[in-house]
């Protein structure tokens, strides 16, 4: 009931272990790629008594004199200063340059310790263990580490400084994932969906088949639809590691609506809520333009609704505002949005052909006014 997926880029090649207990065995994982004396854990800090005091006694069982700090999970945490505490924690600690740091906890620690990773005495050893569904699926594969900024109006700009770090190791254990608050966990899932719809069929057919057992967290299933993801997004990096042509690209689809929808903050959605919704807005473009038939996009709006996730918006926030976040999303060129749009399910495409006009009536399909 394992997996193990090989991610070859350019700068590493390392693998992904997913395995239910595997949090039990992190130590021999650490040791296998980071053999050293110290290595330096760093936690969410509402797990570090649960799946952290796990993790902290496995390294220690392999040898690590292991040093340990918890963060909270937080966007507005998710800052240089942040980084800046992994650092001095590795400088109190004495990490050298062949001593591990190991990221414990969902996408925003995974981040910042990557983040810390690469630049601490300019790139150590790092190992994710993610623990969220959304971690294991896409945030711990493929390198993309960084921290937010805050703009003088004090609202935070995402992602705005990092580096590509690829781990050397990557840990999943699903059992990890029963202490996961439910909203979280389906946000999870709608990345899922949307890995199915670029590159493959197969999985949209599976998660239809296994709704009921992904609801109960079959740990089989589990193991078997993150393992699926992870290789999806593995072959995605290996073709275009650092998004440098519009191979990894693709990974954005739903999201320039869904960056949209997270602007309104009164909407109050979860990352994945809002990719939920993006990868109907998308569908609903690419139907208007004739890439899709209203036959998949029912089905993908059945699936993310049957799965838990919200396909239109929780309240009409103004088309106007939302079409001004789509402008200042990175992805726009000469007045064009630029959306990755899908085409047949298992394609998607970066592509600028979509008119406003058809963006606004996306938008409006999915509650806009
Ligand atoms: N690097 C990438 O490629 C990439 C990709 C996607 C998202 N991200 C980033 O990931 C972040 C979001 O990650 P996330 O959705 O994992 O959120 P998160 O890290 O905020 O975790 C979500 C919540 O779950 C809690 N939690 C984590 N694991 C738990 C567990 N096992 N049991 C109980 N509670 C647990 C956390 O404390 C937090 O409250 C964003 O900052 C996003 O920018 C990065
Ligand atoms: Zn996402």
């Amino acid at each position: 009931m394992s997996a193990t997926i090989q991610v070859r880029t350019q700068s590493r090649a390392y693998d992904v272990v997913i395995e239910p207990g595997a949090i039990d065995r992190l130590g021999e994982h650490v040791r296998a790629v980071a053999p050293h004396r110290q290595s330096l854990l760093v936690v969410d800090q509402s797990i570090s008594g649960s799946h952290g005091a796990t993790a902290a006694a496995s390294l220690r069982r392999a040898a690590y004199d292991a040093s340990a700090m918890s963060l909270e999970a937080a966007e507005s945490s998710k800052v240089i200063d942040t980084v800046s505490r992994v650092h001095e924690a590795a400088l109190r600690h004495g990490l050298e340059r062949r001593s591990p740091f190991v990221a414990l906890g969902g996408g925003i620690v995974g981040d910042v310790v990557g983040f810390a990773a690469a630049t601490w005495l300019r790139g150590v050893p790092l190992v994710q263990c993610p623990t969220t569904l959304l971690a294991m699926v896409d945030a711990s594969v493929g390198g993309k580490t960084g921290v937010n900024v805050a703009h003088p109006s004090g609202e935070l700009r995402k992602n705005l400084v990092g580096a590509f770090w690829q781990p050397h190791r990557v840990v999943i254990d699903p059992l990890v994932l029963r202490t996961l608050p439910q909203r979280e966990f389906v946000c999870g899932l709608a990345e899922a969906v949307k890995h199915a719809l670029i590159a493959e069929p197969a999985l949209l057919d599976e998660m239809e088949r296994s709704i009921a057992a992904i609801e109960r967290r079959d740990p089989q299933t589990l193991t078997n639809l993150i393992a699926a993801n992870v290789r999806i997004k593995a072959a995605i990096v290996a073709a275009d590691e650092r998004e440098e042509r519009d191979v990894r690209a693709r990974l954005n689809l739903g999201h320039t609506f869904a960056h949209a929808f997270e602007s309104q903050t009164a909407l109050g959605l979860k990352h994945g809520e809002a990719v939920a919704i993006g990868l109907i807005a998308a569908m609903h473009v690419a139907q208007s333009i004739e890439l899709i038939s209203r036959t998949d996009l029912t089905r993908v709006a059945g699936l993310l609704a049957a799965l838990g996730l919200p396909v239109s918006l929780p309240a009409p926030a103004e088309i106007a505002r939302l079409m001004s976040a789509m402008r200042h999303d990175k992805k726009v060129q000469d007045g064009r949005i630029r959306l990755v749009l899908p085409g047949p399910i298992g394609q998607a495409h970066v592509r600028d052909d979509a008119s406003p006009d058809a963006v606004e009536a996306a938008l409006r399909a999915v509650g806009a006014a």
